[in-house]
């Protein structure tokens, strides 16, 4: 059994976790910066630097005292390398490297990516490779055919905006708040999907790729028009439909896949997740779907990226570089 401790600052969220290789959190904490970058109606990668430096030190030390373990009974320290903010991924790296060098532990750099693909193994002990993965976060819209650890096959990815980037330009558009895609969920509750017609970019062609700019200038033509919960629930639909008309075309060629997986912020929806529910049914495929928190950025997630290379002999030097982009 091996513990990793992992850090996550690659965007606005600040966190550590203790995650054991069978599968056990000893410890989570996270802090989110909503209020600093609220006025600014976005993430601002400065203030979001800055806040990582101050948090993640006593998050680190929290997550420890709260796993009752010190860093000597630590295994390895898996930080986020990238791809994200570069100024938030070099806090988390560096700290992860100094307290690599103080313990004299291994480093283990994640690709956040990784960390999000990797995720549903560590809520599902029975999610077996190769799987089909639909990863929809706020910088990325992708399908991929997971074989292994370090082994991504990319069938389609977005061709300009990434699903959350829609929700959270939708919810400016629509005045809804900060964070955005939560935001638009909630309004959509309270309105009608089909009151306000809205293009399925890409819809019926035969590669599994995405776009949503079209949907969202699409949405800023009608904001004066509608009700924003009818324009919410709208936008989620046609959003919903796309996700789930590009993995049926991707599902048919993957066959060899055991399971159909969401990962990433946006599949903290629940009308998201219920519809790929459903697609996975018609297809007598598993689904399975890491819980709200796990979908979102956290620690966990990078903690247990961080088990699945260290289990395969997976470490890195200290010279590693912060990484702005980085495809997996
Ligand atoms: O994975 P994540 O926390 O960070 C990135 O790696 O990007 O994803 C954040 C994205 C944001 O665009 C956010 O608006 C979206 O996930 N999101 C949601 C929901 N919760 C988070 N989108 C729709 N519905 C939600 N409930
Ligand atoms: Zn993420």
């Amino acid at each position: 059994m091996a513990l990793i401790l992992g850090l996550e600052s690659s965007c606005d969220e600040t966190a550590a976790a203790l995650v054991t290789s069978d599968r056990r959190i000893l410890a989570h904490r996270l802090a989110r910066q909503d209020e600093r970058h609220r006025p600014y109606g976005g993430v601002v990668p400065e203030i979001a630097a800055r806040a990582h430096v101050e948090m993640l030190g006593p998050l680190v030390e929290q997550a420890l005292e709260e796993a009752q373990v010190t860093l000597a009974d630590i295994d390895a320290i898996a930080a986020t390398a990238g791809p994200g903010l570069i100024g938030g991924v070099m806090v988390g790296l560096v700290t992860g490297k100094a307290l690599a060098l103080a313990s004299g532990k291994p480093l283990i750099a994640v690709n956040h990516l990784e960390g999000h693909a990797l995720s549903p193994r560590l809520s599902d002990p029975d999610l077996a490779f190769p799987y089909l993965l639909l990863l929809v976060s706020g910088g990325h819209c992708q399908l991929l055919l997971v074989e292994g650890v370090g082994r991504y096959h990319r069938l389609a990815t977005t061709i300009d905006d990434a699903a959350g980037e829609a929700f959270d330009k939708t919810a400016k558009l629509l005045d809804l708040g900060f964070p955005g895609g939560p935001a638009v969920e909630v309004a959509a509750a309270q309105g009608s999907p089909r009151a306000v017609p809205l293009p399925r970019p890409l819809v019926g062609s035969g590669e599994p790729h995405f776009s949503f700019a079209g949907l969202k200038s699409a949405v800023a033509r009608v904001t004066d028009d509608y009700a924003k919960e009818d324009i919410a629930a709208s936008f989620q639909q046609a959003v919903v439909d796309c996700l789930i008309d590009r993995t049926r075309i991707a599902l048919g060629k993957a066959s060899e896949a055991t399971a159909l997986v969401v990962a990433g912020g946006v599949a903290a929806n629940k009308t998201v997740r219920g519809a790929l529910e459903g697609l996975a049914a018609d297809h007598g495929m598993r689904f399975v779907a890491p819980p709200l928190w796990l979908c979102t950025d956290n620690a966990a997630m990078i903690g247990w990226a961080g088990a699945e290379r260290f289990a395969v002999g997976l470490t890195d030097p200290l010279d590693t570089p912060a990484r702005a982009r980085w495809p997996l």
